[in-house]
């Protein structure tokens, strides 16, 4: 049987489980990857810079740059090298973000610093990352979580006060609006991943977004390996064989094969947000009069949710996730926070209350792009089954 003959290769749920996660790959996705694969170049070239370009034109860039690269995590790391941060600085973050942010910080060679959140948005709580601000103090990284605007114009006020630069995570919220405008179309620099179970997904890969024209020509050479002119060759599915290495540099690139599914999730993006939008609203109206229940939000017209997190009282978190288990429906909890992990349980922070309190309580139910209504019915029932 040809490829593009197949049925999409993941069905929205299977009969007996609704996962956490499911990837959205259909047969455009197998086309364009097969098309790829026929190019004869495999690695980052023609596909990379249509991605990228895709992606400037979806969240409509002015005068802002675009670089994929192979993970969010490594957008992280190179967009923090090229803002300047190194050994003896210090990047604020919070603990209630995913782990990866605080190693790309370390890798650096800067020092993590974590703070509080808000108990509204479940953000970055501006007066707990201040409270921690020093000489050594260079950035701060702010999370939209689940895809939820966080306090942006807080955290850039105070940038100003303290001389900061602004590194957004912005991997939950591609798609995510503020005042009209979407992220990363404004601002200091955002980053965004396209890993596995994102609302678009490249298999792995990320990029980050500039307004600065000499970072950005940095972040194209940390991409890859230092070399000066590669580039703009690979652009064109060629080689510079008279390079020169003009800094460090890692392997950061996103091959064409993986922009080429990168490709065909962009075009459908709008889909996949307006499904997961309904979806999210729908969970919110079934759970906010359930007893001890938070929904994060009712509205969800800003937001590109990546995931759907509740918070339930948290004595009762483990038996409804049984419950749901039971029911064949999967749970998942973000984040266990990063100062509790060992590796960073010495870093310095803020005292924590919002944060020690939501950990406890947050339980992340499934959410797929295009899912299916026995689904959906299936998670709703389960949760407001447990609570009646
Ligand atoms: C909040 C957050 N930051 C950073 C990352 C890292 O992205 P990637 O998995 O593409 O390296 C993730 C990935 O799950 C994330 O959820």
């Amino acid at each position: 049987m040809n490829v593009v003959d197949r049925p999409p290769v993941t069905p929205a749920s299977s009969d007996d489980r609704v996962p956490v996660f499911v990837p959205r790959i259909g047969l455009d996705t197998l086309k364009h990857l097969t098309d790829a694969l026929d190019v004869g170049w495999l690695g980052m070239g023609a596909t990379t810079q249509d991605f990228e370009e895709r992606i400037a034109r979806y969240l409509g860039l002015q005068d802002r740059f675009v670089v994929a690269t192979n993970t969010g995590t490594s957008a992280m790391h190179i967009a923090l090298l090229a803002a300047g941060i190194g050994p003896g600085d210090e990047v604020i973050t919070p603990s209630f973000n995913y782990v990866a942010d605080h190693q790309a910080i370390r890798a650096t060679g800067a020092d993590v610093v974590m703070c509080d959140i808000r108990e509204d948005d479940l953000g970055i709580d501006v007066a707990s990352a201040e409270s921690l601000v020093t000489p050594r103090t260079k950035a701060i990284v702010p999370l939209h979580f689940s895809g939820v605007p966080c306090a942006v114009a807080d955290v850039y006020a105070l940038a100003r006060r303290h001389g900061l630069r602004v590194i957004e995570d912005a991997c939950h919220a591609f798609g995510s609006t503020v005042d009209g405008a979407p992220i990363g179309a404004s601002g200091d620099v955002q980053f965004f991943s396209f890993d596995p179970v994102k609302i678009i997904t490249s298999i792995d890969g990320g990029c980050v977004v500039t307004p600065h024209r000499d970072e950005f020509e940095r972040l194209q050479r940390l991409r890859l390996l230092g070399v000066d002119k590669d580039t703009t060759l690979r652009y064109q599915n060629k080689r510079a064989w008279d390079y020169d290495v003009v800094s460090e540099g890692y392997r950061y690139h996103l091959t064409n094969i993986m922009a080429s599914v990168g490709v065909s999730q962009i075009k459908r993006v709008d889909e996949f947000i307006a499904s997961r939008r309904a979806v999210c609203e729908r969970y919110s109206a079934a759970f906010e009069m359930l007893p001890g229940v938070r929904v994060l939000r009712r509205d969800y017209r800003d937001v590109s949710p990546f995931i759907y997190s509740l918070r339930v009282p948290a004595g009762a978190r483990e038996s409804l996730i049984a419950h749901l288990a039971a029911r064949g429906v999967d749970a998942g909890i973000h984040f266990v926070p990063v100062h509790r992990h060992t590796y960073f349980a010495g870093a310095r922070r803020s005292a924590m209350p919002v944060t020690e309190r939501v950990v406890d309580e947050v339980l992340t139910l499934p959410l797929h792009s295009l899912m299916t209504e026995r689904s959906i019915e299936r998670v709703i029932d389960g949760v407001a089954g447990f609570f009646a």
